[in-house]
């Protein structure tokens, strides 16, 4: 199409454990051009998500393996500059899993969707009006049915989800909201400028005597970002009635599957009456609008804070997504900017 090229980052080799700069592969292609119904989008913003992991393995997981040379999935905001389908004009902007690429085609079906507020940052679409702030939206509300008083615990509170989630704990008036991340940098700020009532260091050696202190009542809601080991060790502090919304399994996605942590603390389920379930966020799309609207008021309100680290270009996305499973790397929602 008129000599245009795209960027983009592909799978080189399946990944077993912990990813590298070696599993991914930079090329440029033309971009081709348009059948009808199709659109080409410009992107402005491209994440790193942890749950992408699950399917480089070559195993896959839900939404299937991705093979060798594939573009990487992600999630990407930008502006239709070509279109042969009716519904989607020239100048759109758009969000769309249109993955580590500079540009990508669409045929208007699957996730594309338009951005309706442009007052806030268009990044946020990508972040806390996108899939992160959906999940920690209805697996809250939804999955876990909080409901004012509620003892919350939020694991991996410095990601982009958990920083929302107990944000969102507390303004839905929470009893007391408490998170698990590493390092004093995001204690700090999830204490200070996004109002938990403390932070517990995963990594510490006391780590089960400090979350019994500060949390000496128990746990209704756990929400859990982190995997089954983090799961079973919290267990025995659920009240009853609790819920455990099952988000994400960040420590277990680069362990394979024979080989992760069991639970062995299960009894709590009958004698607490204990619910867990987990949650695919787009089950819950119909709901994305008023969601987004609600939590963009809240930005420009100043009472939803978020954190980004961001990268220049596309090719940043490879290091963006390998530190994800760094504990104690710089936090916050990962975003390439483009162009
Ligand atoms: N269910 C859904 O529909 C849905 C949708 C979107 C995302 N998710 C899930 O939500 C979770 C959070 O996503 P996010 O984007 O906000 O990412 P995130 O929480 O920022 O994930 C990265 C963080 O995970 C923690 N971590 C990494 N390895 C760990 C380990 N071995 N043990 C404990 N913690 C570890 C680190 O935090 P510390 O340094 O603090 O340890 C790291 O900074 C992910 O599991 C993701 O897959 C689910």
């Amino acid at each position: 199409m008129n000599g245009l090229t795209i960027s983009r980052v592909v799978l080189a080799r399946h990944i077993a454990g912990q990813p590298s700069h070696d599993d991914f592969r930079l090329e440029t292609v033309p971009a081709p051009d348009l059948d009808e119904g199709q659109v080409l989008i410009a992107h402005h913003w491209v994440s790193a998500d942890p749950g992408t992991r699950s399917r480089l393995s070559g195993q896959g997981s839900y939404a299937g393996a991705l093979p060798i040379g594939a573009v990487i999935d992600g999630f990407a905001v930008g502006t239709v500059i070509a279109s042969r389908n009716p519904r989607w004009a020239e100048g759109s902007v758009v969000v769309t899993g249109g993955g580590w690429a500079s540009h990508s085609l669409s045929n208007g079906r699957g996730f594309i969707a338009p951005v309706t507020r442009t007052d806030v940052g268009l990044h946020h679409w990508i972040g806390v009006l996108g899939v992160p702030g959906m999940t920690a939206w209805f697996g809250l509300q939804r999955v876990g049915a909080i409901k004012p008083g509620d003892r919350v615990l939020v694991t991996s509170a410095g990601g982009p989800v958990g920083a929302t989630a107990g944000q969102l704990a507390g303004g839905w008036g929470a009893g007391q909201v408490v998170g698990v991340a590493s390092g004093t940098d995001k204690a700090h700020w999830l204490t200070g400028e996004a109002g938990f009532d403390a932070i517990v260091d995963w990594r510490a050696p006391d780590f089960d005597a400090q979350i019994l202190a500060a949390m000496p009542d128990g746990i209704d809601i756990l929400f859990d970002n982190v995997g089954n080991a983090m799961i079973d060790r919290l267990l025995p502090l659920m009240r009853p009635g609790g819920r455990i919304v099952v988000s994400g399994q960040v420590a277990d996605y680069n362990v394979p599957v024979g080989q992760r942590h069991g639970m062995i603390n299960t009894d709590r389920f009958i004698t607490h009456r204990l619910k867990m379930e987990g949650l695919v966020v787009f089950d819950d799309m119909r709901g994305f609008a008023a969601a987004q609207d609600a939590m963009a008021d809240m930005i420009m309100a100043g009472t939803l804070k978020t954190r980004d680290v961001i990268g220049d270009g596309i090719e940043s996305l490879p290091g963006l997504f390998c530190d994800l499973f760094t504990s104690g790397a710089a936090f916050g929602r990962r975003l390439a900017k483009i162009g």
